[in-house]
């Protein structure tokens, strides 16, 4: 397995292009089960998820190849309509598939997702949406076993109860082929769904209210092949500014939307970090020292869930001391422990983390726990005295394309090695 070890003290600067978007790249993957013919998807990160869904896609059928950060996917054959566990254990996004099997087959089975580092992640919503539009669904072995009616799933009237993005994804998906018209109430508004929206319009896709809580779509007869350009990841965006942020450094950024990332550049703003922009590149100019704020994660275009490890981080190291309520997910804590070995002064009651900044942190061994909390670690290392050893990383490379590479570029010290044992 490999580990990164990051000496602390330097200041970031220089300047990067952010990478495509994976919370994009993985629906609209998974869309090209809907379309005969090739498609060619640009600016796709290489990731361990973009990997294991091209997995996905393959064994469904799917001719895929990847080449300099585009996707050429040819879905005119199917072979399957089966998405298995040993595929979907590793990535949950895998449930994308079910509905676009749906629509295009007339039936799926697909390996229910396991639960994550923080707590239990049911897909009750995404089965609720194809029963809605007329999908029979059962579960049988741990497998989500789902039927289209005859005549093939039909427009339906869905309200979620909680705002979610692969439920708004998944459902969007198979009422693009339906009859006649679905509406969503309570659909997701994360830019990776508008992309996703954007992406099936191209292929010929009748959707409306995308961006909005209320989406809906007119089923059509078919779609067709489409060239795609992915919309860059803002939480990658937001974890080089954070980076640049904490380390009291100042850097360019090429390749950003600044206007999917509003609460974020608040939020970087309140903290005293300084952030020009100048259409899609950014300067951003760290302070001597950040302050202090609170944060309460909210579904877009409140504060990402998956930014609050990392702006924890800045939290450790602020002047005064910031609450951090976590509202999407039940326990999304799992930093926690590992940011108070390198001695951060955090307390945890519940879905609250009350972090009280210190005059500096001390390297140490630290675990990666799941994607954006190893990022935390790194964040940690990059301000802590001495050597920081962050083990596990293959957790951040699922959703950063070699980050360390990246954070060289900026002027970390940071390399990757390999270690034995588990
Ligand atoms: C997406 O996950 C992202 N993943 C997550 O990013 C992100 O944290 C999350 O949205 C919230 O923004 C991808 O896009 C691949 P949800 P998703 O359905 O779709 C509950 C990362 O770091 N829920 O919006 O799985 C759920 O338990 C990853 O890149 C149900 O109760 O998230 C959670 O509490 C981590 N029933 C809330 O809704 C359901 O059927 C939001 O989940 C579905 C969700």
């Amino acid at each position: 397995m490999d580990a990164f070890r990051i000496r602390g003290g330097r200041t970031l600067g220089g300047s990067t292009t952010v990478g495509g978007s994976k919370n994009a790249a993985l629906p609209i993957l998974a869309a090209a089960l809907l379309i005969p013919g090739r498609i060619f998807l640009r600016r796709v990160p290489h990731l361990r998820d973009v990997v294991t869904m091209q997995r996905v896609l393959e064994h469904l059928g799917v001719v895929a190849g990847y080449e300099d950060h585009c996707f050429q996917v040819d879905a005119t054959e199917l072979t399957s309509h089966e998405a298995p566990w040993d595929m979907v254990r590793r990535m949950r996004a895998s449930i994308y598939v079910l509905g676009p099997l749906l629509a295009r087959l007339g039936k799926a089975r697909v390996s229910l997702p396991g639960g994550c580092a923080w707590g239990p992640r049911p897909v009750d919503l995404h089965l609720r949406g194809m029963e809605l539009l007329g999908a029979k669904v059962s579960l049988d072995q741990g497998y989500v076993v789902a039927e289209a009616p005859k005549g093939g799933l039909r427009g339906a009237h869905i309200s979620f109860d909680v705002s979610s993005v692969g439920a708004t994804g998944n459902v969007m998906m198979a009422a693009v082929l339906a009859k006649g018209r679905t509406v969503i109430e309570n659909a997701a508004r994360e830019p990776e769904i508008t992309a996703l929206a954007d992406f099936l319009i191209a292929a010929g896709a009748k959707i409306e209210g995308h961006g909005t809580t209320t989406i809906a779509i007119d089923g059509v007869e078919g779609l067709h092949p489409v060239e795609f350009e992915n919309i860059p990841d803002r939480i990658e965006t937001g974890t080089i500014m954070a980076a640049i942020a904490i380390t009291g450094g100042r850097a360019h950024l090429e390749g950003v939307r600044p206007d999917q990332m509003a609460i974020v550049f608040d939020r970087l703003h309140d903290m005293g970090v300084g952030i020009e922009v100048e259409g899609r590149s950014l300067e951003v100019q760290g302070p001597e020292r950040l302050r202090a704020i609170d944060l309460t994660t909210q579904v877009y275009p409140g504060f990402p869930t998956d930014l609050q490890a990392i702006f924890m981080a800045l939290l450790c190291v602020a002047d005064g001391t910031g609450v951090v309520k976590e509202t999407i997910y039940s326990d999304r804590f799992s930093h926690v422990p590992e940011l108070q070995r390198l001695g951060a002064n955090i307390k945890l009651d519940g879905p609250v983390a009350r972090v009280t900044g210190v005059p500096k942190l001390t390297g140490a061994h630290v675990l990666s726990t799941d994607l954006r909390a190893s990022c935390a670690m790194v964040l940690g290392g990059l301000v802590a005295e001495g050597e920081t050893i962050v083990h596990r990383v293959y957790h951040i490379d699922r959703g950063y394309e070699r980050i360390e590479e990246r954070l060289s570029t900026l002027g970390a010290e940071i390399d990757r090695f390999t270690e034995e044992g588990p």
